[in-house]
């Protein structure tokens, strides 16, 4: 597997779509993520690809000095893989990048997997959203990182992109996300 981090655009949104059904129980409409990549200049939207196929994707919007994780999935078939921590590396180098102290994202308090990659980047949780999920009423947890430029944020992400490297050698590609965002989980504003 040779997995690349590249800008979403507007010809990835039907895999991306088929990938966002298969997580979410509340999925955003193409139009949405269209509307986000043609639209939105405070999001940028990554894709995951393998090989030519679209195996992931995630976005954000960058707010004055925060960044929101608006959604965020990798399909499948290709979870536990490093998928995840790959575009998420990725998310917060961008933020990190255009000035954000922190980034920020609402996740169902249910999603364990979710919860504990966010965990391992550095989130914790802050705060709840009563029934913020409307389809099942589920409480979101607000989860956020310390300030990005602090020496625990820095030293946490570059350890962790060591370890990554080392898993995958010499397969550290990225490109800048483009796009839009939302809430990290399948909710709201996220899938
Ligand atoms: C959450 C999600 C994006 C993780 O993607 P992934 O590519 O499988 O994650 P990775 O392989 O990069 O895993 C990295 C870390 O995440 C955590 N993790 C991922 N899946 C996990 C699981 N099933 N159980 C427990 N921890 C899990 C672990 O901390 C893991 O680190 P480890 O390998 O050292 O244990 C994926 O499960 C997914 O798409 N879920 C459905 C959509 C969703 O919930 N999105 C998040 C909305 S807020």
């Amino acid at each position: 597997m040779t997995v690349v981090i590249e800008p979403m655009r507007v010809d990835d949104i039907a895999a991306v779509h088929d990938i966002e059904r298969a997580s979410f129980s509340a999925p955003w409409p193409t139009y949405a993520f269209r509307q986000e990549l043609e639209s939105n200049r405070l999001a940028r939207y990554l894709v995951a690809r393998d090989g030519g196929r679209i195996v992931g994707y995630a976005g954000l919007w960058l707010m004055v000095d925060e960044a929101h994780i608006t959604t965020f999935a990798v399909a499948p078939e290709s979870r536990r893989q490093g998928i995840g921590e790959r575009m998420l590396l990725e998310l917060l180098q961008v933020s990190e990048s255009v000035g954000a102290a922190v980034a920020t994202l609402e996740v169902r308090v249910s999603n364990m997997p979710a919860r504990r990659l966010y965990e391992k980047y550095g989130f914790r949780p802050v705060g709840v959203r009563p029934r913020y999920y409307t389809d099942n009423n589920e409480d979101a947890l607000i989860m956020t990182t310390g300030e990005l430029t602090s020496k625990e944020m820095r030293g946490r992400l570059a350890r962790l992109s060591a370890e990554l490297l080392g898993r995958e050698p010499g397969r550290r590609e990225s490109a800048t996300a483009n796009g839009r965002s939302g809430a990290a989980d399948g909710g709201e504003v996220a899938g």
